[in-house]
């Protein structure tokens, strides 16, 4: 195991956990998502070790990133999940959670997932409005066992995020708004099929200041507080995720700020803290290598590279125009068979293949010269990355790598057109 872990330079080459991206590439072709198994276990740590001795669990954001290896890697080092559909709690179980390992969030949950959900008996199910609680109560009700519940607040504080990503605000379609959720309280004491366990709030995600994240730990613990004062003693305060992580050179607040500021909040309360990290951990672990198709000229001052990875691999760029670092792989040293041929560096606009012109995966960068053939690898890809990726275009989903201790492995094999084809009809 090389002291370093993560993504970084040796021998002016990029490197996973010691294994280098071109090896990856060479072995698995392109465009293929590498994952650092070091990474993943130091962003949990962190996030955990923040809290010390104050009583707490994360419940990874499976969102993020539910590779069935990395749920397991997850487990294995004690972390517990946020699912958002019945599919990703089915996931969780067979990578080996129990259902006290799972809180099932989430708008919209279906009664044919609430019908399998409810009788396994889950940590919680946050429900997201009156209708869904009393759906939830009518199953819990009908199965004779009460359900664990959650009621998500909305607690109309701006994430000061991107507004497809803030979801916080009273204009948002998440949870119930404080005077609707405080009404829905005053009925828990005579619905036997529900145990209220939480107050649940969760207000956007890449938040990069702590003020939202500790303005909402404030209202989930102030209405824990008015419960327990009314004689509903809650077991926790889940204060869901949305801590940010460093895209480019701004600063982030971090884990041990982040956590702080919960801690702080809650503490009064009594209650130990949930929190619902996804990116946090699998961000930074992540990146996607492509190799790059063609160069062409653009304008006076820069060019086109075209890659073998865009907005079906990587949605985040196109979706909300977000920053991801590219970095080239190996970059040359400006000379070909001992032969000077170019030098310095150059702006590029980076597309993808996609016949889309929202396709741009990275806008004006300045990057050492490139060739067709070269590698680039999109840093800061592991969380709703390959989650989001797409078959548009007929491209298949890319292979996904992890890499543990200096050794590598294929986690999710590249999609073959035969694969997609198997669930069509002619
Ligand atoms: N808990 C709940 C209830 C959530 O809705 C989310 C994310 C999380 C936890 C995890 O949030 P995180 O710690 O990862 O910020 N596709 C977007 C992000 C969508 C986040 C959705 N909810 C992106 O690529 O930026």
């Amino acid at each position: 195991m090389p002291l370093e872990t993560g993504f970084f330079t040796r021998a002016n080459e990029l490197v996973c956990d010691g294994v280098p991206l071109s090896a990856i590439a060479e072995a698995e072709g392109t465009p293929v998502y590498v994952y650092s198994a070091a990474t993943l276990r130091a962003r949990y740590r962190a996030i955990d070790a923040a809290f010390g001795d104050y009583p707490h669990r994360l419940h990874y954001a499976l969102k993020a990133n539910s590779a069935f290896a990395i749920a397991r890697l997850l487990r294995e080092i004690g972390s517990a999940v946020d699912a958002n559909s019945i599919w990703e709690i089915e996931l969780a179980r067979k990578a080996g959670f129990s259902a006290a390992d799972i809180v099932f969030t989430g708008v919209g949950k279906t009664d044919a997932e609430l019908e399998c959900a409810v009788p396994l008996g889950l940590k919680a199910i946050n429900a997201e409005s009156a209708g869904e609680l009393a759906r939830i109560e009518a199953i819990a009700s009908r199965t004779g066992r009460a359900a664990r519940v959650a009621i998500r607040v909305n607690p109309d504080i701006d994430a000061g995020s991107h507004p497809h990503i803030s979801t916080g605000l009273n204009i948002n379609k998440f949870g119930l708004p404080l005077d609707q959720a405080r009404e829905l309280f005053g009925t828990i004491p005579q619905r036997p099929a529900l145990t209220l366990v939480a107050v649940h709030v969760h207000v956007g995600s890449q938040i990069t200041t702590i003020d939202p994240l500790r303005r909402a730990a404030a209202v989930a613990a102030r209405l824990s507080a008015e419960l327990s004062r009314a004689g509903v003693e809650l077991e926790y305060v889940d204060v869901g995720g949305g801590l940010g992580i460093r895209y480019d050179d701004r600063d982030v607040a971090s884990a041990t700020e982040y956590v702080g500021a919960l801690i702080d909040e809650v503490r009064t309360t009594g209650l130990p803290i949930v929190v619902e990290p996804g990116r946090a951990i699998a961000g930074p672990a992540g990146a996607l290598i492509a190799r790059i198709v063609d160069v062409k000229p653009r304008n006076a001052v820069s060019e086109f590279v075209v890659i073998d990875a865009g907005m079906t691999e990587l949605l985040r760029p196109a979706l909300y125009g977000a920053f991801h670092r590219i970095d080239v792989v190996a970059p040359r040293d400006g000379t070909d068979g001992g032969v000077r041929q170019y030098e310095g560096v150059r702006q590029y606009e980076i597309v993808g293949p996609v016949c889309e012109s929202s396709d741009v995966v990275g806008r004006d960068r300045t990057l050492p010269r490139v060739r067709v053939g070269d590698l680039v690898a999109i840093r800061d890809a592991g969380a709703y990355g390959a989650a989001m990726a797409s078959n548009y275009n007929r491209r298949p989903l890319p292979a996904e790598v992890l890499v543990d201790e200096g050794k590598w492995r294929v986690i999710r094999r590249r999609q073959s057109l035969d694969d997609m084809l198997r669930l069509e009809l002619a």
